[in-house]
C-alpha cells in the first residue's frame, strides 16, 4: 500500500493528507476547485516546517512535502489509488456522489474510508456496488496533534476490511478505537454531546461557565472546561451535532440557550463571544482555581457515564476503547469509566435519578447496566469492582473501619451515637489502620473521617471521667494514646483528613498532625477541654506553633471555629459542600500521587521533623494534662458537663 486518496482539502483533510505523508505515503489531494488545494499544500507546508523546527518529524519538511500531490480530476486520482479517506463537506448526497465515482474508477480491495461526523457509513456506502469496503475512519482536529481515529464499522463492512483499516491507522501513528455499530455520534461526540449538553443546562440553570469549567479543569483534570471547549468548536456546531443525532433518534432535548446565542451571533472563538469573551482567535480564557467547588463534577459527567454505559451493554465499544478515547481524543487525564469507579456508581445513578426527577427528561434514566452493578454492589474502587476490578480490602479494628481502595486508604472512625469520641478501642484501632495503611505498597495516601454527625467530638468523657488518680490518666496517655501521636509524627505517606462534622478537642487536635484537611460546610471545630477542666495538649503546643499567636485564643476560650473561619486561620485547606467531601478528598489522593514516592516520602519526613521540633513543648502538656486529673476542677468540670451545668471553679 503506496498511495493514499486524501478528497477534500479543507480543515480534516489538509491534516489527514499531512499525517499520511509523515508517515511516507504518496498522498494525493483531490477538491474541486485549485486555490482550495494551494491553500491546502501552503498550510501543510507552514505546519511541516513548524513540526520540523520542533523536531517532531525525521525528514526535513520539504521531502515529506513532495509526497503530497494535487488534483481536481477525482477520476483519475481514484485509479493510484491505495486507501481512500474521504473528508469533504458533511452533504450526504455530495458524499454519495463521490463514493459512486470511486466505486467506478478504483481498483478492487481498496478500502473506502469517510471521515464523516454524522451521517450513517451504511448510508454512504450504499452508494457503491462494494459496501463491504466501505469503512468510517473519524479523525479528530488537528490530526497531527490528536493520535486518535475512531474506526467505525458500517452494517456491512467486512472484517477484512476493519483489520486493514487498523493496520493502516496504526501505519500513520494513530492509535485507534473500534466501533462496532454506526451509531449517531459514534463514540467520543456521544459522550460529548452528553458533557456539553450537561455543561450549557447548568448554565441555563445559573451557574457561571467559570465555575463549571473551573470544577473540570481543576479537579477533573481536563486540560480545558468544557464550555471553553464549546466556544472552540463552535456553538453553531454544537448545535448542528444536537440536532443531526436527535434526527438520527438520540435522546436529547436541545438548549434554548443555544439558540439564542446562535441568532445572538455568540458562536464562540470565531465570532468573539460565545460562553466567554475572546480576545482573538486562540485566546485562552482565564478560569478562576478559587470556584473549583461551586458544583458537583459528578453531575457533569453523570449523563456522559450513562451514555458510555449504554454503547458497553450494546456491543458497541469495549470499556477500554471508551476510555482510551477520551483520553486521546479529548485529553481526559484518565478514562471515564475509571472516573465513575472513582466517583461509586450508587454515586453516578443516584445524581441522574435526582436529574431525572428535577427536569422530567427521561434522557436522565440511568441505563440498566448501572443500575445492576449498583444491585450487585459494583460500586467502583469503594468496593473492589465497577467497570474494572480493583485492590480492595476491608478490616474493622474495632469501630476503626480500614478499606484499602486501590490505590488510596479510607479509614473511618464509627461510633456514630457516640460521635465517634476516642475511647480505649478508637485510638487504638486508629493507630492500627494507619499503620496498616503505612505498610501496604499500593496506598498512596490515607483519608480519614467519621461517620455520622461528627468527626470526631474527642475524648471519650465517659472514660475521662473514670480516671481518679493522676497516673489513671497518665497510663491511659502513654498506653493508648500517645502511640496514635507518635505514629502519625512518624507517618511518610500523605494523610488527608475529611472533616464531615463537629471536631472538637482530641478530634480537631489530631487534624493538627494529619497534612490536608478538608473540610465540608457542615464541619465545625473547637478545642473547649479548659471547660472541663482539661487542656489541649496539641492545640496549645503543635496548634499554635503551626497556626500562630491567633489559635491561641481558642485554646483559652473554647470558642467554635466555622469551616471558613477555620480555611482563614489555616488550620483547614479547603472548604466543600458535604455531599462533595469523599469526592474532594479523592481528588486530592489523585494529586499527591503525580508526585514521586520517594519525593512524598522525603518531604513528609521533613514535615514530620518541623512537627518534632515541638516534641518538648508536648512533653510538657502532657505532664500539664496528667497533674489535671487529680485536681477538684477536673472533678468539678466532668460532672458539669455530664449534667450539662456550667462549672463552679474553685482552682488556684
Ligand atoms: P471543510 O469545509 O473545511 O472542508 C471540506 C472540503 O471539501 C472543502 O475544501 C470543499 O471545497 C471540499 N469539497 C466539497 N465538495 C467536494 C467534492 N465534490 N469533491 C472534492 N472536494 C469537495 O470541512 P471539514 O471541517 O474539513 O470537514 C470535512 C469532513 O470531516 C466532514 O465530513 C466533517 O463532518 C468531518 N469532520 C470534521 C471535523 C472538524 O473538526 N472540522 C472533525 C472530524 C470530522
Amino acid at each position: 500500500m503506496k498511495n493514499v486518496l486524501v478528497i477534500g482539502a479543507g480543515t480534516m483533510g489538509h491534516g489527514i493528507a499531512e499525517v499520511c505523508a509523515i508517515a511516507g505515503y504518496n498522498v494525493t489531494i483531490v477538491d474541486i476547485k485549485d486555490e482550495f488545494l494551494e491553500k491546502a499544500v501552503k498550510k501543510i507546508g507552514w505546519s511541516l516546517k513548524k513540526l520540523e523546527s520542533k523536531k517532531k518529524i525525521k525528514e526535513n519538511a520539504e521531502d515529506v512535502l513532495k509526497r503530497i500531490k494535487t488534483t481536481t480530476n477525482l477520476e483519475e486520482a481514484a485509479k493510484e489509488a491505495d486507501f481512500v479517506i474521504e473528508a469533504v463537506i458533511e452533504d450526504t448526497d455530495v458524499k454519495k456522489d463521490i463514493f459512486k465515482r470511486l466505486d467506478e474508477n478504483c481498483k478492487e480491495g481498496v478500502i473506502f474510508s469517510t471521515n464523516t461526523s454524522t451521517i450513517p457509513i451504511t448510508d454512504i456506502s450504499s452508494a457503491t456496488r462494494r459496501p463491504e469496503s466501505v469503512i468510517g475512519l473519524h479523525f479528530f482536529n488537528p490530526p497531527t496533534l490528536i493520535k486518535l481515529v475512531e474506526i467505525i464499522r458500517g452494517e456491512r463492512t467486512s472484517d477484512e476490511t476493519v483489520e486493514k483499516t487498523k493496520e493502516f491507522a496504526k501505519t500513520i501513528g494513530m492509535d485507534y478505537v473500534l466501533v462496532e455499530k454506526d451509531v449517531p455520534g459514534f463514540l467520543v461526540n456521544r459522550i460529548n454531546l452528553r458533557v456539553f449538553t450537561e455543561a450549557i443546562r447548568m448554565v441555563e440553570e445559573g451557574f457561571k461557565p467559570e465555575e463549571i469549567d473551573s470544577a473540570v479543569k481543576y479537579r477533573l483534570g481536563l486540560p480545558m472546561g468544557i464550555l471553553e471547549v464549546v466556544d472552540f468548536s463552535g456553538v453553531d456546531i454544537v448545535f448542528y451535532v444536537t440536532h443531526e443525532m436527535m434526527k438520527r433518534g438520540v435522546n436529547v432535548k436541545p438548549s434554548k440557550l443555544v439558540e439564542e446565542m446562535i441568532k445572538e451571533g455568540r458562536l464562540g472563538m470565531k465570532s468573539g463571544r460565545g460562553f466567554y469573551e475572546h480576545k482573538g482567535v486562540y485566546h485562552r480564557v482565564k478560569i478562576p482555581r478559587n470556584l473549583a467547588y461551586r458544583v458537583n463534577p459528578v453531575r457533569i459527567l453523570a449523563p456522559a457515564i450513562n451514555e458510555a454505559s449504554w454503547l458497553l451493554r450494546n456491543g458497541i465499544a469495549t470499556r477500554e476503547d471508551i476510555d482510551k478515547a477520551m483520553v486521546l481524543g479529548m485529553g481526559y487525564p484518565k478514562g471515564l469509566l475509571e472516573m465513575a469507579d472513582d466517583f461509586g456508581i450508587d454515586m453516578v445513578v443516584e445524581t441522574l435519578e435526582a436529574r431525572a426527577k428535577e427536569t422530567g427528561l427521561d434522557e436522565y434514566s440511568p441505563d440498566p447496566l448501572l443500575v445492576e452493578m449498583v444491585e450487585a454492589k459494583k460500586l467502583g474502587k469503594k468496593s473492589g469492582e465497577g467497570f474494572y476490578t480493583w485492590n480492595y480490602e476491608q478490616v474493622d479494628f474495632g469501630p476503626v473501619r480500614y478499606e484499602k481502595r486501590h490505590n488510596y486508604a479510607l479509614i473511618t472512625m464509627r461510633r456514630p451515637d457516640k460521635l465517634n469520641s476516642l475511647n480505649e478501642e478508637m485510638w487504638t484501632g486508629l493507630n492500627q489502620a494507619f499503620k496498616k495503611a503505612e505498610e501496604d505498597k499500593d496506598v498512596r495516601a490515607v483519608l480519614i473521617t467519621g461517620e455520622g454527625k461528627a468527626f470526631c467530638a474527642g475524648d471519650d468523657i465517659s472514660v475521662m471521667g473514670s480516671w481518679k488518680k493522676f497516673t489513671d490518666g497518665r497510663d491511659f496517655f502513654e498506653k493508648v494514646a500517645l502511640p496514635l501521636v507518635a505514629t502519625l509524627m512518624e507517618y511518610t505517606k500523605p494523610t488527608i483528613s475529611l472533616v464531615n462534622g463537629y471536631a472538637f478537642g482530641g478530634g480537631m487536635e489530631l487534624n493538627l498532625l494529619f497534612d490536608i484537611v478538608i473540610a465540608s460546610e457542615k464541619a465545625s471545630f473547637a478545642v473547649p477541654e479548659g471547660l472541663i477542666g482539661a487542656m489541649p495538649p496539641i492545640a496549645s503546643t503543635i496548634g499554635v506553633a503551626m497556626l500562630g499567636r491567633k489559635f491561641i485564643k481558642y485554646c483559652l476560650t473554647g470558642d467554635q471555629l466555622d469551616p471558613e473561619e477555620a480555611e482563614e486561620l489555616g488550620f483547614v485547606d479547603v472548604v466543600v459542600p458535604h455531599d462533595q467531601l469523599e469526592m474532594a478528598g479523592i481528588e486530592y489522593v489523585e494529586k499527591v500521587s503525580r508526585l514521586a514516592p520517594l519525593s512524598v516520602k522525603a518531604i513528609k519526613e521533613s514535615v514530620n521533623a518541623v512537627r518534632k521540633t515541638f516534641t518538648e513543648a508536648l512533653e510538657l502538656s502532657k505532664r500539664e494534662i496528667v497533674m489535671l486529673i487529680p485536681t477538684s476542677d477536673f472533678a468539678e468540670g466532668m460532672m458539669a458537663f455530664v449534667k450539662k451545668k456550667r462549672p463552679v471553679w474553685k482552682g488556684y
